[in-house]
């Protein structure tokens, strides 16, 4: 009878101990995986259709990694091209408590950079960082700031010049004068152009409202158009299209987006790829990453995007190596 009251008594305990340790196992905090949400912003310097895939771009690749619906809170702005809102954005972003700062072309990035030395910034798309005086170099960083560069493959737009259009002699090149993503590609693209037996003559543009102008004066003059990378010129192209429409000379850009707008042929690196590459090295920096120890990523290698169809109106024809070859046809 003694044993039976104590067999009970301790199976009762047993029960109630196993009891409690499923119920504080169930209510223990450190059994859930605490993770804060990432606080990622963003400032894109004005629209342009390859600017807007680049962001479209970092989304995916944050995505990719994890940094996705309520797992991430993207702050993003667009100066619309305008310097002093470059600079009043760029300090909101930084006080706005965000983990890291995205610029995306480079008087975004320029302007967070001189908002803060300490919050780590991202270069999303950055052609020249070194030029642009964003890093000191482009292996080991060493600041606060890391990212990704389309560095612009002229070299081989020079050769695609010489095959599309032999005839071509004098290049105009069409820049902003304000952007200094532009100044190292004219001379890089002079330099391969020169050597390839081109005159390069460039025309600078202080801001958008002077393209029609320019573009007048340059069709009385060259032979061609190239455009590099370059927002200014980007977020008015539909001018530099329209104020050629007598003289038609074939225009080289340096982006898809161009191309497609009435530009003829290009070598260019893709902007969505650019995008998601710095979506990704976003996601290492958030998970502890320093910039300082991280290289910048450069994408320096192009494909060909052919307008096949403006080819057609100008009378020029695309040999079908050429066609055969391209990463775009547009027909
Ligand atoms: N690389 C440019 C910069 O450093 C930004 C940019 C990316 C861009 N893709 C583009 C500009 C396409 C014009 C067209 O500012």
């Amino acid at each position: 009878m003694k044993n039976k009251r104590l067999i009970g008594i301790i199976a009762g305990l047993v029960v109630l101990v196993v009891a409690s340790l499923i119920y504080s196992s169930m209510n223990k905090p450190a059994a859930k995986v605490e993770q804060k949400i990432a606080k990622v912003g963003v400032l894109q310097f004005v629209s342009h259709p390859s600017l807007d895939l680049i962001y479209q771009g970092i989304q995916d690749g944050l995505a990719e990694e994890g940094y996705k619906g309520d797992q991430v809170k993207i702050d993003f702005m667009n100066s619309e091209g305008d310097q002093s809102k470059v600079a009043t954005m760029s300090k909101q972003l930084v006080a706005n408590g965000n983990d890291v700062v995205v610029g995306i072309a480079t008087p975004a990035a320029q302007g967070l950079a001189s908002a803060t030395k300490d919050l780590p910034v991202i270069m999303a798309a950055i052609t020249d960082p070194i030029g642009a005086n964003l890093v000191k170099d482009l292996k080991k960083p060493g600041g606060n700031i890391t990212g990704v560069s389309d560095h612009n493959p002229a070299e081989q737009q020079v050769e695609l010049i010489k095959t599309l259009t032999p005839n071509v002699k004098t290049i105009g090149a069409l820049y902003s004068s304000s952007e200094d993503n532009s100044k190292t590609q004219v001379e890089e693209f002079k330099a391969y152009a020169e050597k390839a037996g081109l005159t390069v003559e460039t025309f600078a543009v202080p801001s958008t409202n002077e393209i029609a102008s320019t573009v007048n004066v340059m069709t009385s003059k060259v032979d061609a158009i190239w455009v590099p990378i370059d927002n200014t010129i980007a977020s008015a192209f539909p001018t530099v299209v329209s104020s050629n429409q007598t003289a038609k000379k074939p225009i080289y850009p340096s982006a898809t987006a161009m191309v497609e707008a009435g530009g003829l042929a290009s070598v260019v690196v893709d902007q969505h790829d650019l995008g998601v590459a710095t979506g990704k090295m976003i996601a290492k920096v958030l998970k502890g990453e320093k910039p300082a120890d991280t290289p910048v990523n450069v994408f320096s290698t192009g494909k060909s995007v052919i307008n096949k169809k403006l080819a057609q109106e100008l009378g020029i024809t695309i040999p079908e190596s050429v066609l055969k070859e391209a990463g775009q046809v547009i027909e």
